[in-house]
């Protein structure tokens, strides 16, 4: 391993920063003995404030129709091969009920920008949630939404919101959207979110089409600056009908390589190893706990729709019950010398 890469990493632990350059530097000094060392020091990190719990959040993938067109997205509007389906309030209760039974609670609802969510719809199953669960966390994850319709969501009783950022480079953000979609309208949702209230998460994808190191050190920029509740990255792999089907897959060396720094950039942040990663390789998810995530995000979608919310190819935890994705994934944690907790999991941030 290269000095420069021992010293950014002291100083990256110690101050929680580094300039643009640097965080290019680290990324472009990646070597395996680099990694070892950055995961030890992001483990030691999490321990200190999380000890070996790993939280879980119930995943419902409410919707699959999206008026998006986002070139990596497998649901993509212009996708006529992929069966659209969209759960009824009923269905949505009936998986947090059956989740809730198997002790989450948390709810991630999460799908494409589908019209049908009104406000007025998806209020109401907010509210229904909220008063059948009120010990639990809603969390919405629902793409780019007004001021007006997330500050309705939040008094109806969400109180978290997933909104990847995608990348925090505007010309690389014009790459992976159609011009219809804007930079600045993603930012100014986020910042929205937070103003709100909500515990607000951002977010990328690792080895994105054309991503470069530069680019990936704004992603690092902006996550120190905006310093996210929760922050959701995982490999890009690219789905068969989209313009990216021929784009090779992020890699998952880079992606925990990156899970270890964002660790130390902001200690307390809530950081799921993702499904993308588990699909990426095997062992992908407990990998990426080791590297310093703390969230798993087992499925509680009805298995009869689970195989149509394929975001890219071969996508793990399509065929399982909902109970046994849980299993499945305390287990995995178990294997690795952490404990899979039931509790909230809100963000510590007063260990800092
Ligand atoms: N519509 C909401 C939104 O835009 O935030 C939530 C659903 S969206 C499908 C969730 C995330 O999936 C996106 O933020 C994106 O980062 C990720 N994603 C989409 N296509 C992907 C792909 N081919 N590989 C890996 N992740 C992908
Ligand atoms: Fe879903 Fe293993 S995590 S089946």
């Amino acid at each position: 391993m290269n000095q420069k890469v021992s010293e950014l990493t002291e100083k990256l632990a110690d101050r929680h920063a580094l300039s643009l350059a640097e965080y290019q530097a680290l990324i472009d000094g990646y070597s395996p003995e680099a990694a070892e060392m950055l995961a030890g020091r992001a483990d030691a990190v999490r321990r200190s404030i999380y000890g070996n719990a790993v939280f879980t959040r119930g995943l419902i993938e409410i919707s699959n129709i999206c008026r998006n067109d986002c070139y990596y997205c497998g649901i993509r509007r212009s996708n006529r091969l992929c069966s659209r389906y969209r759960l009824s309030e009923e269905q949505i209760l009936e998986c947090a009920s059956q989740g809730h039974a198997l002790g989450f609670r948390t709810f991630v609802l999460q799908g494409g920008e589908d019209p049908y969510y009104t406000d007025e719809v998806l209020c109401k199953i907010v509210s229904a949630l909220r008063s059948s669960y009120p010990d639990c966390a809603i969390t919405l994850s629902m793409g780019e939404r007004s001021r007006e319709s997330y500050r309705l969501l939040f008094e109806a009783g969400a109180d978290r919101y997933l909104l990847r950022h995608e990348t925090a480079d505007k010309a690389h953000y014009q790459k992976l959207h159609p011009p219809e979609m804007s930079f600045d309208n993603r930012m100014k949702c986020l910042r929205a979110l937070r103003d709100i209230g909500y515990q607000t998460g951002c977010g990328f994808m690792v080895g994105s089409p054309g991503q470069t190191s530069a680019e990936l050190a704004r992603d690092l920029k902006f996550i120190e600056e905006f310093r996210p509740d929760m922050c959701g990255i995982g490999p890009f792999i690219p789905h068969k009908d989209t313009p990216f089907h021929d784009m090779p897959a992020g890699t998952l060396y880079m992606t925990c390589y990156l899970l270890s720094i964002i660790r130390l950039i902001y200690p307390p942040v809530l950081l799921p190893a993702t499904t993308a990663l588990g699909t990426i390789h095997p062992q992908g998810r407990e990998l990426g706990i080791r590297a310093g995530a703390n969230v798993v995000m087992p499925n509680l979608s009805p298995v009869a729709v689970r195989g149509k919310y394929t975001l890219y190819d071969n996508k793990i935890c399509t065929g399982e019950e909902s109970a046994e994705c849980r299993g499945c994934l305390e287990n995995r944690m178990r294997s690795i010398g952490y404990e899979l907790v039931t509790d909230r999991g809100d963000i510590k941030k007063e260990k800092r």
